[in-house]
């Protein structure tokens, strides 16, 4: 459970995405604002995201030994700041304590996260970035801030981050360091195989399932090395990301990386066939009256790298439509992989939750419907497990 202490901005609005969010990813949340947050959002509102009382004054009757400034950082993993303003970096800087949140963070005994969030102006100013520096000092974790349109009308840096990327921030730094030292490569997303100049073949496949994978081994310490095929997602932050557009060139960068690798996950929908002949130029419907394709079978990547000499701990996904436990174990056996990831592919496919079975020696171990994100967290720590790394809290 964290610790979310909203300061007086007009940012504090993302702050009710952001208990959102991280309820997504399982991270309780306990509400602290300043009497300026409450002019701009309501801790009714807070409350009923969080599922649990708003807390605004030292003075509040309902933590029993009278001491809510020491009491509700104790059963905490960290203190997040979102949005944090110039005047409360400021004062987290200096040491001072002069309302509930100020002497939390003074008081605390866990790690504090600041998102500032604030005019171009006030972020560039010399005594703003005099205190961010002494923060960081401090051993303060400071989330962003991004540049963009601000709320008074001016363009720049000062827009605290959207409350997915504070919450993807907040849930890394607490991930457990599980994989820490280890070499993850990975392919996501589909393959496109062309059959003349504009048109291919391709498998439908978003990519988001792979890229929230990528995204939790390096929140588990993981050095990542993602093979990508033709996906419209942002890159994960701190992965080595290979785009490619067909199986054959995503062959050629796992064939180059998977000497290195320790964990290898395949997650992408590589297309099993390709155009034996692709045409240079369009197919042009006047000239060909009846289209006939020859197609060639394309390298099994994942099957592959498992029957290496010395190979990585292989993970696979199947994605199938019927016949999910039955056709997943066949195909871990057949591509002798330790894990098999199984979602049945009507359910999985560009949605931004799934419900997947993991398939190992020990048997079926079934995960129920979550975020993309939740759930490629549990398949790390399952994964870990199975590779015998022991976690390491990040505190
Ligand atoms: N895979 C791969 N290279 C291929 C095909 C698949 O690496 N050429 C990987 C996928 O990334 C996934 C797993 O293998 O991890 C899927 O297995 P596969 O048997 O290829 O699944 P399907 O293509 O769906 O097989 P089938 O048509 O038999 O269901």
């Amino acid at each position: 459970m964290i610790l979310l202490g909203l300061t007086g901005g007009v940012a504090a609005y993302k702050a009710a995405e952001l208990v959102r969010r991280l309820g997504e990813r399982d991270i309780d949340v306990d509400v602290v604002m300043t009497q300026a947050a409450c002019g701009f959002i309501t801790p009714a509102t807070l409350q009923a995201l969080s599922g649990h009382p708003v807390y605004t004054d030292m003075w509040d009757g309902r933590i029993a030994n009278g001491m809510p400034h020491i009491e509700l950082s104790r059963d905490k993993q960290a203190i997040v700041v979102a949005p944090a303003t110039a005047d409360f970096l400021a004062k987290a800087a200096l040491g001072l304590a002069d309302d509930l949140l100020s002497t939390l963070c003074l008081a605390r005994d866990c790690p504090l996260l600041v998102a500032p969030a604030m005019n171009r102006q006030m972020w560039e100013h010399p005594a703003t970035q005099r205190n961010i520096a002494q923060l960081r000092r401090d051993g303060v974790t400071i989330l962003g801030p991004d540049s963009g349109n601000q709320a008074c009308g001016e363009t720049g840096m000062g827009r605290m981050l959207e409350a997915d990327a504070l919450a993807e921030a907040i849930s890394a730094f607490l991930a457990p360091k599980t994989l820490t030292g280890k070499r993850v490569l990975m392919t996501a997303g589909p393959t496109f195989e062309p059959i003349d100049a504009v048109r291919g073949i391709t498998n439908r496949s978003s990519g988001k399932m792979g890229y929230a994978l990528a995204r939790a081994a390096i929140a588990a310490g993981a050095e990542v090395t993602l093979v990508s095929g033709p996906v419209s997602l942002p890159p994960p932050v701190g992965a080595a990301v290979e785009r490619v557009q067909t199986a054959a060139e995503m062959f050629e960068a796992v064939r180059k990386h998977a000497a290195r690798a320790d964990i290898f996950i395949g997650v992408a929908a590589v297309a099993d066939y390709r155009a034996s002949a692709p045409r240079r130029h369009k197919i042009k419907k006047t000239e060909e009256k009846q289209l006939k394709l020859s197609m060639v079978p394309n390298p099994d990547i994942l099957g592959w790298v498992a029957a290496r000499p010395k190979p990585p701990f292989c993970v696979g996904f199947a994605a199938e439509s019927r016949n999910l436990d039955a056709y997943a174990d066949a195909k871990r056996r057949r591509k002798k992989v330790r894990l098999m990831i199984a979602n049945l592919a009507q359910n999985a496919i560009g949605a931004d939750d799934n419900e997947v079975s993991l398939l190992d020696d020990a048997g079926i171990h079934r995960l129920p419907r979550a975020s993309k994100a939740r759930i490629a967290q549990q398949i790390i720590e399952h994964i870990a497990g199975l590779c015998g790394t022991k976690p390491r809290k990040s505190r």
